[in-house]
């Protein structure tokens, strides 16, 4: 499995010939100006939830590729109003097999909502398991027990987590969320990208190796391979 890290949420997953990208924001982020939107061209897109910081290019990356748009029923729904046709609903707790793996929608304790501010159903996070390893994204959430559900039925290779703070996990409680999924390598999101979530990268390194454990802080643009 590669990763590619687009900055703030955004990251693509290649994996058995397809490319997964989840919760596009992209061209209003001044740390990814140099990522060029044109040249991101994905099979699936996974959208945690409403908020602009994750769906801010999704119509126009979901148009230029014709990917399959993933998230919950609400999101189908403002979806086809907004002009894509290839979408799947889902919600929390569903699982679906696509041609490159399994899908499952986790819980993620969080709030959600159109940038229009309508409704958009609940947060949620996404377990994706394949023949080349399995991994979970928990979307924006609180660290939640709920985490511990999933390592019961799936065995994770990696984790991506948000470590920001003030709307999300910081790392300290990431790397709790690390210990309840039984994974050592965690890759942290939603930082440094507006004032309200910079953080001290070493501070937050810490907060895993004190336990063992592995936060990885990719530059955008980088590309990580497990
Ligand atoms: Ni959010
Ligand atoms: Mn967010």
């Amino acid at each position: 499995m590669k990763v590619t890290y687009y900055g703030h949420s955004c990251f693509m997953v290649e994996v058995k010939g397809k490319k997964l990208l989840f919760d596009p924001f992209i061209s209003p982020n001044p740390l990814a100006s140099h990522i060029k939107l044109e040249e991101i061209q994905p099979d699936y897109i996974f959208v945690s939830h409403g908020h602009e910081d994750h769906l801010a290019d999704l119509v126009s990356i979901a148009k230029q590729s014709n990917a399959l748009v993933v998230g919950v029923w609400e999101l189908y729904v403002w979806a086809t109003k907004q002009g894509l046709t290839n979408i799947h609903p889902m919600n929390t707790g569903g699982r679906k097999t696509f041609d490159f793996g399994t899908v499952q929608l986790t819980n993620a304790v969080h709030s959600s909502s159109f940038p229009d501010g309508s409704y958009a159903g609940n947060p949620v996070g996404f377990v994706i398991e394949t023949e080349e390893g399995n991994f979970y994204y928990s979307g924006d959430t609180a660290l939640t027990f709920d985490m511990q559900l999933i390592p019961k039925r799936t065995t994770l290779n990696f984790a991506l987590f948000p470590i920001g703070s003030n709307f999300t996990m910081d790392a300290e409680d990431a790397s709790k969320a690390a210990d309840f999924v039984l994974v050592n390598k965690v890759i942290g999101l939603h930082y440094d990208t507006f004032g309200f979530i910079q953080i001290d990268h070493e501070v937050a390194k810490k907060a895993f190796t004190s336990s063992g454990k592995e936060l990885i802080l990719l530059n955008i643009g980088e590309t990580i391979t497990f």
